[in-house]
């Protein structure tokens, strides 16, 4: 006697077994509930779902039952194997929300933290006071002109009715550059741009040229051998001193505020004639009693000494091919150290050299 053999249970078959089935299920989704952060769930789909996950293993083992058995079997991994889909779809949900709201607080940006490490720097004040009186100049339909620094000892004097004999072509003023009878000097004042302007340009002529110039003077509080002027030239059919008058008042108005004019002071320079010293009205006091009296910028006088200027002398028309019978101009220069000295009460011209950013920083960051 032997026991019946055909009659093959299936539901024998362990892995395939409900019970085993259910528990396989309940073990994934125990392993899903469990994964705290997404890179865990990664793992944890990988061992419910993957090749060797239990559930994977069992779905490969359907094949092996008999073709009647095969039905149920496969519905029961089915439905597990859609239940630990569920689940970790569902887990994942949760968990990239989690991970949103811990990232907004753990991301958020406190807005009182300091943010500027780096310190900032700031434009020199020369380099911004150039730039004004450019465009002021620009405003009126004047040109901006250029020179060399190392300029033609020609043009920085003889051109400008300086003749070999004249004071300033001493060695205490002027650098000459090596070799010494090459005739090439560091450009003592802007003037030579008026002679290079009147060479290279069609008449008639209204520039400025701000730019860089040098003296053999020692640096201290009044003085630097580096220092900067701005030149302004006009040659035009009947140009007077009434002219230079008014374009002089309307630079002050410009760069001193509003009713500050200028008077003129007879004076000497070779390449203008008449030639007179320039002062503004002092911008503080405004040169009114009793204020002038006690006034620390211009010391009780009321005006402040600002350049020099005049009526172009008709030798530099002629040296520069100009007919002097045609064409007059005036001509003037200011020292834009000075005018930055008065302009923002700087006592000392060393503070303008030693490129520090505290010195430059107190002037904002005026573009
Ligand atoms: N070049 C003169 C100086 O350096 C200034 C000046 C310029 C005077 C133009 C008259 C006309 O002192």
């Amino acid at each position: 006697m032997s026991g019946p053999n055909s009659s093959y249970d299936p539901v024998e078959v362990t892995p395939l077994h409900p019970d085993e089935v259910a528990a396989m299920r309940d073990a994934a989704l125990e392993t899903i509930f469990r994964a705290a952060t997404l890179d865990q769930l990664k793992e944890a789909r990988l061992a419910t779902t993957g090749d060797r996950a239990p559930l994977s293993l069992a779905n490969r083992e359907i094949g092996a039952l008999p073709p009647q058995a095969r039905k149920a079997a496969g519905q029961r991994i089915g439905q597990a194997r859609a239940a630990v889909n569920a689940a970790l779809a569902a887990r994942r949900t949760e968990l990239e929300a989690e991970h949103e709201a811990r990232m907004l607080v753990e991301e958020s940006v406190d807005v009182t933290l300091p943010y500027d490490r780096d310190p900032r720097g700031a434009r020199h004040p020369l380099t911004t006071l150039q730039e004004r009186i450019g465009d002021v100049f620009i405003a009126m339909g004047w040109e901006i002109a250029e020179g060399p620094e190392a300029e033609a000892e020609w043009l920085n004097f003889d051109a400008l009715n300086l003749g070999p004999d004249h004071p300033a072509r001493s060695m205490q003023d002027t650098i000459f550059l090596e070799p010494e009878d090459a005739g090439v000097v560091l450009r003592t004042h802007t003037s030579p741009v008026q002679a290079r302007s009147l060479l290279s340009r069609q008449l008639p002529v209204y520039v400025v040229c701000p730019g860089r110039t040098y003296r053999t003077d020692e640096l201290d509080a009044t003085h630097t051998p580096v220092f900067h002027q701005v030149e302004g030239l006009a040659v035009d059919k009947g140009l007077s001193m009434a002219h230079l008058k008014g374009t002089l008042d309307t630079f002050a108005a410009a760069m001193f505020g509003d009713g500050i004019t200028t008077r003129f002071r007879p004076s000497y320079f070779p390449f203008t004639e008449p030639s007179a010293e320039v002062d503004l009205i002092c911008f503080v006091c405004r040169g009114l009693p009793p204020e002038v009296e006690s006034c620390r910028t211009c010391r009780g006088e009321g005006w402040l000494e600002w350049g020099g200027c005049g009526v172009v002398n008709p030798r530099v028309l002629i040296a520069c091919g100009v007919d002097p019978e045609e064409y007059s101009g005036f001509a003037f220069g200011m020292g834009i150290e000075r005018t930055l000295m008065v302009r923002n009460g700087v006592a000392d011209m060393r503070d303008m050299v030693e490129g520090d950013v505290r010195f430059t920083l107190a002037f904002g960051m005026e573009l």
